[in-house]
């Protein structure tokens, strides 16, 4: 279907005066008895195109209560002329034919007036087609793109790790199993082993939780890489920053020690921050307007500041110190909390600050373990209103430490051999980080429940 982008139209001079064919959805539309104005929006853009029809010329006026419903799709002839209102250079279209693509009833759930953020998920199919997620969206595409350019810049491969995996890299026992085996099957076998032994991979198998342990063999031979894509947590936390499917950004870097890493997340982090804030201005306006007060100047200061680096231990003595009512205890050792991490970069710093060496009781096997034999070379960027949105570690290199973290555990070694055998052919050291896409585009935008970031969300008890 030959036509314009909305966008186009309204952005370029050289449509000023000329005859142009657009498409798109009325998203409001008045109808006077010699006039009628509709508003419509292909998605290209978060302004709508205003359509001006002067029913006393206009062929099809006996149509119009079709053209003006909500949620209708129409293509639409006519012509790009300075608008009449508007001071700031826009453009309108004087109409000389329509055509309707697609009726829209009256039961259609998007009237005019603004549904809450609760309500539009109940229609996840729908919902798109509002001024906020037209948003949401725009700004998710350019920090994706912005994403990419950092790594491809700089000389990173892009690897797709496997989503179906043997192992889990985080050992927390979050993984979703996938299977071919019936529920009638499983009566047949005694053992769990049994059972697996028939099934599609002749042993259990589960949805990625990360793509780190396959990133780091690609890592070993291409020194600097990154995955983007689906990682899978079958963890039953019910909050505003946790769905059980979301994209994950997961940098491996050789050679790169824990302040290396932590300078290039840094370097990451401003860099795409500001790739929105030059590119989505008009999304920034509403975002800013709707969602969070004062969010280009948090973003100017996340661009601006130097983040803060801070030793867990040292995190642990300001929130025993804290005048707070924290719901958890706090002590040397104890895991940090949302309240927690949102109080040491709200009420404390102020900015994004990386908390590191964690007590290696509470972080992964794979970390590399410090001198101190109780903390690991690890960290995690809290930022404020959200808490973390990137966990980070130098690996632990060496065959036998990383050997005895998982002894302790209790791990499989035979699911990890691949990865234990990394430090046994030319080891080196080496770091990297996950990003939480979605927790990410949360912080750039002000939108403060996930669900609202990510198109079909996926979270405990729910699935469309
Ligand atoms: O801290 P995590 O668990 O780290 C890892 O998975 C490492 N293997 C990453 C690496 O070093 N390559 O997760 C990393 C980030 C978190 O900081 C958070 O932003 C996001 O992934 N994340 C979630 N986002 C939304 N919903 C969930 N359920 C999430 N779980 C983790």
């Amino acid at each position: 279907m030959k036509h314009v982008d909305i966008i186009e139209v309204m952005t370029k001079e050289e449509y000023v005066g000329r005859e142009v064919t657009v498409c798109g959805w009325v998203r409001t539309a008045r109808d006077s008895k010699t006039m009628a104005f509709i508003e419509l929006n292909d998605g290209t853009s978060l302004k709508h195109i205003q359509l001006v029809v002067d029913k006393e010329t206009f062929g099809k006026a006996d149509e119009m209560s079709n053209f003006t419903k909500l949620g209708s799709s129409l293509k639409v002839v006519g012509t790009v002329v300075p608008s009449a209102v508007a001071q700031d250079g826009g453009v309108e279209i004087n109409v000389s034919d329509i055509e309707l693509l697609g009726p829209c009833p009256e039961d259609y759930p998007l009237q005019k007036k603004r549904t809450n953020l609760e309500t539009l998920r109940t229609m996840p199919h729908l919902r798109v087609r509002t001024n906020t997620f037209n948003a949401v969206f725009r700004v998710r595409s350019v920090l994706a793109a912005a994403i990419h350019e950092y790594f491809q810049d700089r000389h990173y491969v892009y690897v797709n790790t496997p989503l179906i995996t043997g192992s889990d890299c985080e050992g927390a026992g979050e993984m979703f199993k996938v299977t071919t085996q019936s529920f009638e099957d499983a009566a047949k076998y005694k053992t769990a082993d049994e059972y697996y032994a028939d099934d599609f991979f002749g042993k259990s198998a589960g949805l990625s939780v990360s793509g780190q342990l396959e990133g780091e063999v690609a890592a070993m031979a291409f020194g600097k890489i990154y995955t983007f894509g689906p990682s899978f947590r079958a963890e039953n936390s019910n909050t505003t920053r946790h769905v059980a499917e979301f994209w994950h950004v997961e940098p491996e870097v050789a050679f790169a020690e824990l302040p290396d890493i932590i300078e290039m997340a840094e370097d990451m982090i401003k860099y795409i921050t500001k790739a929105v804030m030059e590119r989505c201005p008009a999304e920034l306006d509403f975002f800013e307007k709707f969602f969070e007060k004062g969010l280009r100047e948090k973003l100017t200061n996340v661009i601006e500041s130097d983040f803060e680096v801070l030793d867990y231990t040292k995190a642990i003595e300001i929130l025993e110190k804290a005048d707070a009512d924290f719901k958890y205890p706090v002590s040397w050792g104890c895991d940090l909390q949302t309240e927690h991490e949102r109080y040491i970069t709200e009420e404390v710093f102020k900015k994004p600050v990386f908390v590191t060496n964690y007590p290696k009781e509470i972080k992964s096997f794979y970390m590399k373990q410090n001198p101190d034999g109780k903390t690991v070379a690890a960290t995690d960027l809290l930022v404020p209103g959200i808490g973390e949105i990137i966990g980070c570690s130098e690996r632990e290199a060496d065959y036998d430490k990383l050997l005895e973290a998982m002894n302790v555990r209790g791990m499989n070694l035979d699911d990890y051999n691949d990865y234990i055998d990394l430090r046994k052919f030319g080891s080196v050291p080496h770091s990297g980080f996950g990003l939480g896409f979605e927790r990410m585009l949360m912080y750039v935008t002000g939108v403060q429940n996930i669900r609202d970031v990510i198109l079909f969300p996926r979270t405990v008890g729910s699935i469309r």
